[in-house]
């Protein structure tokens, strides 16, 4: 430092960055700040200037997937988890989402459809599959005579909409599952339906909706099926045929009756 007008610049730039959010300097070499603790500098022309030693900013880390199987624990019912899901702050697809898009049908149903991630209708009206996914989803569900308003419930593995309908990324689906989890256990399912490679990476930890469909598995201690999702029969219709197959297998499993 040359002298203490240098000084003085160079510790308000620190304070600033400080200010601004700044918690670690990254230097081309490693300083042993302990090595300078009063330090004496020598300043031409002025008193002994001691060196300064800026307390370094702590930052708590917090880890999201902890901070939501608490919350999702705490929540008592269905209501009280949409709450929990609406105080979360640490997925930053809340910040870009209109609305947090929670479920949809009846609670307490005997099917219980997870899905992927609101999409731009979805976004606007608060509801899943509500576009054109939601839609064929309703065609697909009418022709084994279920349907969300009696014997259906739905929900997403994501509240909110990713930005651009990108996928979801594997840290969001993480700090999701637990509540996704804890939306089970309250909502009381006998059978779960997984629409799309998503809910099989957030319920079964794996991906290949080709390979997984059509076969029972266990799942979040409920019999789950992955299916196609609408959008995989929007995109390419002949997966009909195995979707088909899929809504009688699931009917089966319900004995034939909704
Ligand atoms: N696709 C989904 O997986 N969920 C929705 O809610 C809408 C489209």
């Amino acid at each position: 430092m040359e002298s203490v007008e240098e000084y003085h610049a160079a510790r308000a730039m620190l304070e600033w960055q400080v200010e601004l959010g700044a918690t670690e300097a990254i230097g081309d070499v490693p300083v042993d700040r302990y090595g300078l603790k009063g330090k004496v500098a020598a300043v031409p022309g002025a008193a002994a200037v001691v060196a300064p030693v800026v307390a370094p900013v702590v930052v708590e880390k917090v880890d999201p997937v902890a901070v939501a199987v608490a919350a999702a624990k705490g929540a008592g019912s269905l209501e009280a988890l949409r709450a929990a899901l609406g105080a979360f702050e640490h997925c930053e697809l809340k910040k870009g989402a209109r609305n947090l898009v929670f479920s949809d049908g009846v609670a307490g149903a005997r099917v219980m459809i997870i899905g992927e991630a609101p999409g731009r209708d979805e976004d606007r009206e608060g509801r899943p599959f509500v576009g054109r996914a939601g839609q064929m989803l309703d065609r697909m569900l009418a022709a084994i005579d279920l349907g969300r308003d009696g014997s259906v419930y739905i929900t997403n593995v994501l509240p909110w909409r990713p930005p651009h309908n990108r996928d979801p990324l594997p840290g969001e689906i993480a700090m999701l599952m637990p509540f996704v989890k804890r939306h089970v256990e309250l909502a009381e399912p006998e059978v779960i339906v997984l629409m799309g490679n998503i809910a099989c990476q957030g319920v079964l930890g794996r991906r290949g909706i080709t390979r997984l469909r059509g076969t029972w598995e266990r799942a979040l201690g409920k019999p789950v099926l992955p299916m196609f999702h609408p959008v995989d029969l929007l995109r390419k219709p002949a997966s009909k045929r195995e979707a088909w197959a899929d809504l009688l297998s699931l009917k089966a499993r319900l004995g034939g009756s909704a």
